[in-house]
């Protein structure tokens, strides 16, 4: 275990992993951090659905960037900008969870107005446990748009009134990963 700021401070987005499961000890560990989160009124209006299965992942990925490729295009309003981006998501076979052997979405509870802050506050906790016990994490925004489909999320076993917030793979990571640069961030100060 390191100390907390050094967590803080060197904790990456890894896309990068070794084939070598998360034991299923280390996902619970990850998981009893999540739920020591901060939540509106402790509703903790939190589930996790846990997917190792490599097919699974893999298929979620192929609905994941046919659901992309209409938004990227939309975000990305001259092609020549982001063409990697764009012909990443139309090749089949490439993953938008990196090939990690470990995806844990955190599903918010529709009924509460704070799910989605909360179940951001649990994800940093698992990212931040994880990378204290030398698991690497990324969170997969760009499956959203996959997740939001009910018919998608209810295949993958969600609880009905729980809607996807987090999706997060997690593995050991493969290789060193550099820093990126830290704005100086804007801060007024009022005496
Ligand atoms: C809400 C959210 C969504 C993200 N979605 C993606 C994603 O779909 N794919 C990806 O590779 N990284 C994704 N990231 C990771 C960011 O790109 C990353 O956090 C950022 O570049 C800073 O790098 P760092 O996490 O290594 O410090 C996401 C991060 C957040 C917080």
């Amino acid at each position: 275990m390191k100390d907390i700021i050094e967590i803080i401070k060197t904790r990456r987005s890894i896309r990068n992993y070794k084939e070598d499961p998360v034991p299923d000890e280390e996902i619970k560990f990850l998981i009893d951090c999540a739920r020591y989160a901060p939540s509106g009124m402790n509703m903790q209006p939190w589930s996790f659905l846990v997917i190792k299965n490599k097919e699974v992942i893999q298929k979620l990925s192929e609905n994941g960037k046919k659901a992309m490729i209409p938004l990227a295009e939309q975000m990305v309003d001259d092609p020549r900008k982001a063409p990697g981006f764009i012909s990443f998501l139309k090749t089949k076979g490439t993953s938008l969870f990196y090939n990690a052997p470990l995806l844990v979405i955190i599903l918010g509870n529709k009924k509460s107005l704070t799910a989605d802050w909360d179940c951001a506050m649990a994800a940093q906790n698992m990212m931040l446990a994880a990378h204290s016990i030398g698991i690497g994490s990324c969170w997969i925004g760009f499956a959203m748009p996959a997740l939001m489909d009910e018919k998608i999320l209810k295949e993958l076993g969600a609880p009905s009134g729980y809607k996807a917030v987090a999706p997060l793979i997690f593995g050991y990571p493969r290789g060193e990963t550099a820093m990126l640069i830290r704005n100086e961030p804007e801060v007024k100060w009022l005496r």
